[in-house]
């Protein structure tokens, strides 16, 4: 008999509508069952193997964390470190590190590359960023939302800044939460146009800022220069100068909106100095999130994969 194959989780329409909606609903339950300090330990003996090819701060500790209070263990795996980064075929990588790992999440530059090791490999594989999408981002973004305002569908968002990775999950969240999303970016870093045209139903391009957050119940940002880009520092910085996110913008927007930023975020480029002391912020709820939610991603992806 053939073992099934395994689900990943390379982009958020990955899982169906219902499938995010459980994975959400179950991270708001976890974080509860945690603050109860109620030990709860499903992944004993299970190992998740965590592969860096770009820095991070959150997604490492939130990954390590899960799978270390699910009961699991997990192994940090830098490409400096690894055959992977110096030039060991993704085939091998992934056929052998999926024989000795129960799930496996990555970090990397080209979609393309998670989508060949995904491919190769007998347990799950989850997109911990990769240059064109930050799916794990975006469960921690909506269960935010949930948790202060309640459902999105049927609401609007406002993405200001780079047309990046973090703006391409916002427009698949866009279709698989049902909302509506703004994109303020200027000439030169628009996103992609073919995702753009996919989603030409919910995806309003309104290149000024100050027109885009108009009615918004939520308004994002994230960095200028995405990891790899830092020789663009300077140009990035003169080309979205009309693209800051601060309180006196937050103020065109719907009276109780929130303000989202994946991290990390540069004071006085993309945000003003004084906006994550404004009320509207939520970003370090969002990051702590970021827990949460991947620890319920991990439940539904070993655990519950055929069965919502
Ligand atoms: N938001 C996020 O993914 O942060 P890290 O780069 O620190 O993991
Ligand atoms: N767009 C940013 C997100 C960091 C979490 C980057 O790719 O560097």
């Amino acid at each position: 008999m053939s073992t099934p194959s395994p689900r990943h989780f390379l982009t958020l329409l990955d899982l169906s509508p219902n499938e995010l909606n459980w994975v959400i609903n179950r991270a708001i339950e976890l974080k509860n069952i945690r603050r109860q300090g109620t030990v709860y330990e499903p992944f004993r003996n299970q190992v998740l193997g965590m592969i860096f090819e770009k820095s991070s701060t959150r997604t490492r500790v939130s990954f390590e964390s899960g799978m270390a209070q699910l009961g699991g263990h997990a192994i940090f795996l830098s490409s400096k470190d690894t055959q992977l980064g110096r030039g060991e075929p993704i085939i091998d990588s992934a056929k052998v590190i999926s024989s000795m790992v129960d799930i496996i999440m990555i970090r990397t530059f080209s979609h393309r590359q998670v989508e060949e090791f995904a491919a190769h490999s007998k347990v799950p594989v989850i997109n911990a960023l990769t240059d064109d999408y930050h799916p794990c981002q975006l469960l921690a973004d909506i269960q935010t939302f949930v948790e202060h305002r309640g459902s999105i569908k049927g609401k609007t968002v406002t993405w200001v800044g780079d047309g990046n990775n973090m703006c391409h999950s916002f427009m698949n969240a866009a279709k698989q939460f049902d909302f509506k999303l703004n994109i303020a970016c200027p000439d030169g870093y628009l996103p992609n146009a073919a995702l753009m045209a996919s989603n030409a139903d919910r995806v309003t391009l309104i290149q000024n800022p100050k027109h885009a957050v108009v009615g918004s119940h939520l308004v994002v940002t994230d960095t200028w220069a995405s990891m790899g880009q830092e020789d663009e520092k300077k140009a990035r910085e003169a080309a979205f100068v009309n693209h800051q996110v601060n309180p006196q913008l937050m103020d065109l927007a719907q009276p109780d909106a929130l303000f989202m930023h994946c991290l990390p975020a540069y004071r006085g480029l993309e945000i003003s100095h004084n906006m994550f002391d404004d009320p509207r912020s939520v970003v370090y709820d969002e990051a702590e999130n970021r827990l949460h939610a991947q620890k319920a991603l991990m439940e539904f992806l070993l655990l519950h994969p055929q069965t919502h």
